[in-house]
């Protein structure tokens, strides 16, 4: 089984990047837990950055064929990101949304995300914490037979 996982935006400057809300974790260290949790789970992920949103697209056309779900922590793109949205509508991959500080309690901006409607759910405000939780949510779904919206 493969997972892509994918972070938006601003994310490669975890660590450094206003660490009382997303946390002291750099995304090298979130990653190398996620591959750690993957390892366990006897699973595969493919894991990208990017600070564009096309990027981002073309990594998920390039890969989605040769994998069964997707973990997502959009950046702000979550808001606003429509491109991205279809993108990942287009796939039949279960998506599962992750976001580090709980949007739901931030500035009202924050507080939709336009990927909500085509994922299969999300975790907001559990930090690094929630990535890890996810894949193994995300996996126990695929296993089960999930499929994307
Ligand atoms: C974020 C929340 C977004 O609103 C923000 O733009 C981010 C990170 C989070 O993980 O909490 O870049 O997705």
């Amino acid at each position: 089984m493969k997972i892509l996982v994918i972070h938006g935006p601003n994310l490669n400057m975890l660590g450094r990047r206003q660490p009382t809300i997303y946390g002291n974790k750099t995304l090298g260290e979130i990653d190398s837990l996620l591959r750690e949790k993957a390892r366990e789970l006897d699973v595969e992920v493919s894991i990208f950055q990017s600070n564009s949103e096309g990027a981002l697209i073309d990594f998920l056309q390039r890969e989605s064929a040769d994998a069964q779900g997707i973990l997502i922590n959009p950046g702000a793109l979550s808001h606003y990101g429509l491109s991205l949205r279809d993108a990942l509508a287009d796939t039949p991959l279960p998506t599962v949304e992750v976001h580090l500080s709980h949007i739901y309690a931030r500035e009202k901006w924050r507080q939709r995300s336009v990927i909500a409607p085509i994922a299969r759910g999300g975790i907001s405000g559990l930090g690094w914490r929630g990535y890890i939780a996810a894949l193994e949510i995300l996996v126990g779904l695929i296993s089960e037979g999930a499929q994307g919206e």
